[in-house]
């Protein structure tokens, strides 16, 4: 037996120490190049991730350099800007859409999560609101769009917009900046406002065409009113960032005092942001593709049957009225039992 002596304790103490070292540099420089040493380790990991796990558990090597795990594959942020009233209903946009962040702005209820300044203006102000606030912080594509799923103006033979959305080509979105969600020409095509020839006029509801060249002046000061303004109805588009940013923060800050501010009757001033978001994001005042362009490039529906510029066999027939019959689309116009058009895939 050793005696106890301070001599004994120090080599004691050493040999501890040294033991430590050895296990903590085995452990560094030796058990985390492989991978598979320990029984934690990857061995369920399939071979396309082990690269990465390895670049993982090695990058301790050169720490000062920012760790690519799934270089390559970046992911897109897709939002919904929804410009809702209390009635509305637009959950449905959750249950399918669960990937995009979602933005419900509720006009008529100041207590809502998300609301607008002024409720003026319909939908103009939720989509202006939505852009100033977030200018600096966009997601890579916005789609701009009504609440309910079954909408009389949703480019869908049973109005349904679950699969106008999910036909929705994000990637044409981010080729041309802007967008349009409708392909069929009536309403709005090929050329819905006259400005000059109905200047003066001011008709509740019907062409805003006088009241559009006031509105246009104002707008886009020093932008020559054009003879005609055509897009496909009903104020559903998408943009991406880089479209949007395109214009300073202070040009949609404006569009949205005009709103605030005019005199005009809701139906007239959002009908004319309605019939300007394309030449706010870039496009000429008539920007009516064919629709058989437009449904193949906008919704990969390629195959088509189209018999004029503005339609497509078995897509979009205008509705007798504006109000889907409750019970849509299982229920028809006179209370029939009706069986839906097109799947909703
Ligand atoms: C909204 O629609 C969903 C179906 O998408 C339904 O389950 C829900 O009850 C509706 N909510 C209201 C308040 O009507």
């Amino acid at each position: 037996m050793p005696r106890f002596t301070v001599r004994n304790a120090v080599i004691a103490v050493n040999i501890l120490l040294l033991t430590a070292l050895f296990v903590h540099l085995k452990n560094e420089l030796w058990d985390k190049h492989s991978p598979t040493a320990d029984l934690g380790g990857p061995s369920h990991i399939p071979d396309e991730l082990l690269d990465d796990y390895q670049t993982a558990a090695t990058s301790h090597v050169d720490s000062g350099k920012t760790l690519k795990v799934n270089s390559g594959v970046e992911s897109r942020r897709t939002a919904v800007v929804v410009a809702s009233q209390a009635s509305e209903n637009a959950t449905w946009l959750h249950q399918y859409f669960p990937d995009w962040e979602k933005n419900i702005y509720r006009v008529d209820d100041a207590n809502a999560p998300l609301t607008v300044p002024k409720n003026k203006g319909r939908e103009s102000m939720v989509y202006l609101t939505y852009i100033i606030d977030h200018y600096d912080a966009l997601p890579d594509n916005v789609l701009f769009i009504h609440p309910n799923r079954y909408q009389w103006h949703n480019d869908d033979p049973d109005y349904d917009g679950l699969p106008m959305l999910r036909h929705f080509q994000i990637p044409y979105l981010e080729k041309e900046g802007y967008v349009n969600i409708r392909c069929a020409w009536p309403l709005g095509c090929p050329n819905e406002i006259k400005p000059l020839e109905e200047a003066g006029e001011h008709r509740e509801a019907v062409h805003a065409g006088g009241d559009y060249k006031m509105a246009f002046q104002q707008l886009f000061p020093g932008v020559k009113v054009p003879e005609s303004v055509g897009v496909s109805c009903c104020a559903q588009f998408a943009a991406t960032r880089e479209k949007i940013r395109e214009r300073k923060k202070s040009d949609y800050i404006r569009y949205r005092d005009w709103i605030v501010e005019t005199k005009l009757d809701d139906s007239i001033s959002g009908r004319v942001l309605e019939y300007s978001w394309h030449m706010i994001f870039g496009k000429k005042p008539v920007h009516c593709p064919s629709a058989k362009e437009c449904y193949c490039k906008v919704f990969g529906l390629c195959k088509l049957d189209c018999g004029d510029a503005g339609s497509c066999e078995g897509r979009y027939t205008l509705p007798r009225y504006s109000s889907l019959p409750v019970g849509w689309p299982f229920i028809g116009w006179e209370g029939e039992d009706r069986q839906r058009a097109a799947p909703e895939e």
